[in-house]
């Protein structure tokens, strides 16, 4: 018999030498931590299609950030749950509105948490879209106008990034030129850049009640067919002054992911590990057909090996437990 030169076994033969050829390491500083905040106490609890999430309230918020900042998780992503919801989404940019209220009551206390504030409409409006409409339709630039609002004031309320996620055509330089004529030059922008229409969201929407009243999302979210079109949103956000861009969802678009890492490998790239993917996991481990803690940290892991820099999800403080072995 002809002998084997090279045999890869060897490299796997103990857990010592398969961390040494470990090419992907996840570790805290990889993700942001996603959190749902309610005006109103009533509107708090947890998320029945999501456990182990909750809407907390601003009283309850300081807990969640305490133990989140002792994990060693570096940021958050804010989402807010108004009382008052209208056709025009006031409530995205009001002073006193829900998100403005919660980034300044993070950054009394933990003003090193980046603070990562999304901005979008869905949530604040009455007919659950991410823009003005008028009759059945989004209208893109006046939406433009109150997206820029709405991030100078989250800015002003002390956000560290700008997260706008409702994929609107010319969204990022119209916030970017916003923030820089009230001076906040310093504030990042992170693009939901290719965001698909994805059903992956439907938990997410019921955590935010945010599912649109009539119609889809589809005439601004992209089409799960298309991979190349993710490209020009790339081209388009980084020209625009995006200073990191996100696909999402992760796993069923990592092949997206490798793409964008490679045509840009000086990018910071950000995927989210939405709502479905999270609720997936939980509800098979729940039925005891996964293993939850191996197949969460094997997604995640995938997300990293793709090229992901960032990772969104709501998975982030099991992980660090599970990595530092406290859990
Ligand atoms: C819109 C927004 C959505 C998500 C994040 N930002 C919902 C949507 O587009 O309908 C989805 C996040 C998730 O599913 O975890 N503000």
């Amino acid at each position: 018999m002809k002998p084997i030169a090279r045999r890869m076994r060897r490299m796997r033969r103990s857990e010592a030498i398969r961390a040494m050829m470990r090419e992907t390491q996840l570790s805290a500083a990889d993700f942001i931590y996603p959190l749902f905040v309610a005006e109103v106490g009533s509107d708090a609890g947890p998320v029945a299609s999501m456990p182990g999430v909750e809407r907390h309230s601003l009283e309850s918020l300081p807990r969640e950030l305490e133990e989140v900042s002792g994990l060693g998780i570096p940021s958050v992503m804010l989402f807010g749950i108004p009382v008052h919801k209208d056709s025009a989404g006031s409530q995205a940019y009001a002073e006193s509105g829900v998100i403005c209220q919660a980034i300044r009551r993070v950054k009394e206390t933990w003003s090193d948490l980046v603070v990562v504030a999304d901005v979008c409409l869905c949530e604040y409006t009455d007919h659950g879209h991410c823009g003005v409409v008028r009759g059945e339709t989004i209208e893109n630039d006046e939406t433009l106008d109150v997206l820029a609002r709405t991030a100078t004031a989250y800015a002003t309320a002390g956000a560290d990034v700008v997260a706008p996620s409702g994929m609107m055509d010319g969204m990022v330089s119209a916030i970017r030129q916003a923030l820089d004529e009230s001076s906040f030059q310093d504030v990042g922008i992170l693009s939901y850049a290719v965001k698909y229409a994805s059903a992956f969201y439907g938990p997410f929407r019921d955590a935010a009640a945010c599912a649109p009243k009539f119609g889809d999302r589809r005439t601004h979210q992209m089409d799960p067919a298309n991979a190349n079109e993710a490209l020009a949103e790339v081209d388009l956000d980084i020209t625009e002054g995006a200073d990191m861009v996100m696909v999402k969802p992760a796993m069923p678009y990592l092949d997206v992911v490798r793409r964008l890492r490679e045509r840009y490998p000086a990018v910071p790239l950000a995927a989210y590990q939405v709502s479905g993917e999270y609720s997936m996991i939980k509800a098979a481990a729940a039925q005891g057909w996964l293993d939850e803690r191996k197949v969460a940290m094997e997604s995640l892991l995938a997300i990293k090996r793709a090229g992901a820099d960032i990772i969104i999800s709501y998975f982030a403080k099991e992980a660090v437990r599970w990595l530092h072995g406290t859990d």
